[in-house]
């Protein structure tokens, strides 16, 4: 079990959306020492009732009666086209807000969100779990004080089995924007995207090439088109090619390169650890401590700024800043 560091009051949680992700949410928040769930939302009574029926916390139709019931903090895995009426409508409450990625479906609504928190004070966390995975973890770790030249990361699978009106880019391509601009320290600067819609009304196939800010090179492939899941990472350095698979979780680094072409090779070391409940336990922290959480909104709507850039979406107040196919 997780200790909470405060030895204050429990912290009393609600979820809103019991799908996928709601369901993990409320089962890891109803393990974790400190946290009361006091309840989940959803009009799909069949959803809370597995949801209640399983952990024993208390089900809502709807978000006015979660927080009626008086909650502390939120985790929003609502469809995202709602997340923002409802973490406005939470945060008004003066309730601290976890919001799954991406933060929102446009760039105004995420601004809209970060600077409601920041007016109301609570804290904003935006669901970037792969950030905890510790596999990801151990590849940042490996990047420490390396110079970084390119970054390769393909998230493929097979078309999910609901529906939605979000593509690829979207959906997935945004992990590992946001993976990009973490591992680099720097900003997307330039982004030359290719996408197409093959089965689906969105884009259901996408090669995202950028260049940070800091000049390193890097490319996502990401489609629904693919039979199995793969997440991989590999990172050239001037010293290492680091190579990472998210799901096996294993993690290797070249190195030692001699001028014969011979090199070293290590596995290294990952830890072992679910990264939902990693995520959930840093935004506790950072409720509890009035901290900046490890993903904040201005995270979160970066990588949604550029993920929208590379469908030729953009803020109109905003300037082309991006060189790319679109741009
Ligand atoms: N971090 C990740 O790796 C990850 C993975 C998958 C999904 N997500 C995100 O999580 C969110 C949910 O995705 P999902 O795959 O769990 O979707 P899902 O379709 O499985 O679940 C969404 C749930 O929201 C409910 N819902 C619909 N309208 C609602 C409303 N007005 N109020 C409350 N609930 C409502 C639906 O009934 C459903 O139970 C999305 O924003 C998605 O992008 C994140």
């Amino acid at each position: 079990m997780t200790k909470i560091q405060d030895g204050g009051a429990s912290l009393r949680v609600g979820v809103i959306g019991c799908g996928v992700m709601g369901k993990n949410h409320a089962r890891v928040f109803s393990e974790l020492t400190g946290v009361t769930l006091v309840g989940v939302a959803d009009p799909d009574v069949e959803q809370v009732e597995f949801v209640t029926s399983r952990l024993g916390c208390g089900g809502f139709a709807s978000l006015d009666a979660l927080l009626d019931a008086g909650i502390d903090a939120l985790t929003i895995a609502a469809p995202t086209q709602l997340h923002t009426p409802i973490a406005l409508q939470a945060i008004a409450r003066g309730v601290h807000v976890l919001v799954e990625k991406p933060i929102a479906q446009l760039v105004e609504e995420g601004t809209r969100i970060i600077d409601a928190a920041a007016k109301a004070g609570v804290t904003l966390m935006v669901g970037h779990v792969e950030r905890f995975n510790p596999a990801v973890q151990s590849i940042k770790e490996a990047l420490a004080g390396e110079d970084i030249l390119s970054i390769q990361i393909t998230r493929v699978g097979p078309f999910p089995p609901r529906m939605s009106d979000i593509g690829v880019v979207i959906d997935l391509a945004v992990h590992d924007i946001d993976l990009i601009r973490w591992f680099t320290g720097s900003e997307i600067a330039e982004i030359q995207p290719q996408t197409n819609s093959i089965h689906a009304a969105r884009e259901d196939i996408a090669l995202l090439q950028f260049r940070t800010a800091s000049g390193v090179l890097a490319h996502i492939n990401t489609n629904w088109l693919t039979p199995f899941k793969a997440r991989t990472v590999h990172v050239a350095t001037r010293n290492k090619y680091i190579t990472g698979d998210l799901i096996t979780r294993q993690v290797t680094e070249c190195f030692d390169y001699k001028p014969d072409g011979s090199y070293s090779m290590r596995h290294l070391s990952v830890a072992y650890a679910e990264p939902l409940r990693a995520e959930l336990v840093a935004f506790v922290e950072a409720v509890r401590s009035k901290s900046a959480p490890v993903v904040g909104g201005a995270d979160g709507l970066a990588s949604l700024d550029i993920a929208m850039r590379c469908l030729g979406e953009r803020p109109a107040s905003q300037p082309k800043r991006v060189a790319g196919l679109r741009g």
